[in-house]
Order: structure tokens, then sequence, then C-alpha cells
């Protein structure tokens, strides 16, 4: 092997390792047990598994971002690694967090959905990427990633979002044109009332009251509101995709998610 060759081995063998901790240490990392010792008798009892089989080797080498590790069946992180899911958000939720008066009234959020599948300390860095309105549906990132969030909502990232629109009247010719060219929305801030121009946009026709919207910008109601200005109304909203992560290759009923790797994340953003 040349030398240049046998470097590059070298690298990639210290990656592979890097990424790979003992139990013991990654239990004593999760901020879940008051002492390593607790950690580790909890390996003994029996009462972890990783990638769903129990483990009772304390010293049981593992890499934490492929293999699950579960403490009598909930899910545990490491602090400050990043998690990220992808959710087919149904109707009725808020893409906030809430108070107690707002759950009095019946309000409800998608983070309540989160809570069955990540521990409290993760369930409280929990970030929506955007937000969809209560009655919208469809695809929902929620991460631990500011940056990721960042990464899709910056205005400057022109980051693509597809919206099934089913309107309550059939769409005019004028409409699909203006919507397509940019519409006047009217944005509130603080109080303050200002205009926007929104940015040409795709749309697809599929039936007389149904279509699909593409739009590269995410201000708060736009795609209610461009309809609005068309002279129409949104009688049901759903995103479709983002950049590249289509709900469809997801396979999720209303209500569920599922973990998605950094891999997979990077794909969303590669030119197709
Ligand atoms: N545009 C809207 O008007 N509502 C949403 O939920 C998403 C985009």
């Amino acid at each position: 092997m040349g030398r240049k060759a046998k470097a590059r081995s070298l690298e990639v063998h210290f990656e592979v390792i890097e990424l790979k901790v003992r139990l013991h240490q990654f239990l004593s990392k999760t901020g879940h047990f008051s002492s390593k010792r607790e950690a580790k008798d909890a390996v003994w009892r029996g009462e972890i598994t990783v990638n769903g089989s129990i483990v009772k080797d304390i010293a049981y080498q593992f890499n934490p971002r492929t293999r699950p590790v579960e403490y009598n069946g909930r899910r545990l992180f490491l602090p400050d690694s990043d998690i990220t899911f992808v959710m087919n958000k149904p109707s009725g939720y808020l893409c906030a967090r809430i108070n107690d008066n707002e759950r009095a009234i019946g309000k409800r959020s998608v983070f309540d959905l989160f809570e069955e599948h990540v521990d409290a300390t993760v369930h409280a860095r929990l970030l929506t990427v955007g937000r969809l309105d209560e009655a919208t549906t469809g695809l929902l990132i929620v991460t631990t990633s500011g940056d990721l969030v960042h990464r899709i909502t910056a205005p400057e990232h022109h980051v693509l979002k597809r919206y099934w629109v089913s309107a309550k009247r059939p769409l005019t010719e004028e409409a699909e044109q203006q919507l397509i060219e940019g519409v006047s929305i009217e944005l509130e801030s603080e109080g303050v009332i200002s205009y926007y121009l929104t940015q040409p946009a795709r749309l697809e026709r599929v039936h007389e009251r149904d279509f699909i919207l593409e739009v590269s910008e995410g201000k708060k109601r736009q795609v209610r509101r461009m309809v609005a200005a068309v002279g129409n109304a949104v009688e049901h909203l759903h995103r479709l995709s983002i950049a590249n992560a289509t709900l469809d290759q997801f396979d999720l009923d209303e209500g569920a998610l599922v973990e998605v790797k950094p891999s997979e994340i990077e794909s969303w953003f590669e030119q197709t």
C-alpha cells in the first residue's frame, strides 16, 4: 500500500473508532444516573438495551448514532448530540409550546406527540423547523439543531416547500397566473401592518379546486394569505415536501414520526 493510501486508511480507521463509545461511558454522559456506579448497576441488572438487545457488558463498544440505547424502555441520548425527526403533522396541533391556560381551552402542541419517544432533556430542546398552522397537516421537521432550523428557514437560502392546496372555490386562470407571478399579502408585526409582494411561485393544477403550490419563502400563513389575495380561501392545506424531503418517502400515518439520520438530512439539500 502506498504512503498516501496508508494514511487515508488510518484516517478512516480512526473515524470509525472515534464514533464508538463504551456503554458505561455513554450512560454516564446522558445525565440519567447520579453516579458512574449507578449507570454500571443498571447494565448489570439487565435494564439497558442496545439496538433492542439487553447488554450486560459495561465495556461493550458501539456507535450511539446508529444503535439506540434504552433504559427500562426509554430512549437515552447524549445531551449535546442533535436529533431530528420527520412527522406527519395532524390537524388541531400548534407548532409551539403551550401553557396551562391554552391547554385548559383544548389547545394541543406537536411537542405532546414526542413525549413517549424522547426523554425530558431532549424534549425540552426540540424545535420545529418553521411552523405549520394549527389546521395544516403534512411534513413537519422537528429537531434539536438550531443550525438545521436556520439552514431551512433563513430567507436567503430559498428552500422550496410544496403544499397541496384545496381551495373553497375553483381556481380561475387569472388567480393561477397571479399566484405564479406574485401577489401582495398583508403582514403584521407587533401591531404594524405592512405589505409584501410574494416571490414567483410554481403552481400545478390537480383538480378544479386542488393545486400544488411551491414557494421558496415562509412568511406567516403565507399560502393562506396568497390564496386570499386572489379572492379565494383555503379549505385544507397539506405540506408535501421541504427541499428534497417528501412526506411520501416516510410513509407516516397522521401524527406518526420517525427519526432521520444525519446522512439522510444531507441528501435533502443535494442538487437533483
Ligand atoms: N402557509 C400557510 O398559510 N400555512 C401553513 O401552515 C404553511 C404555509
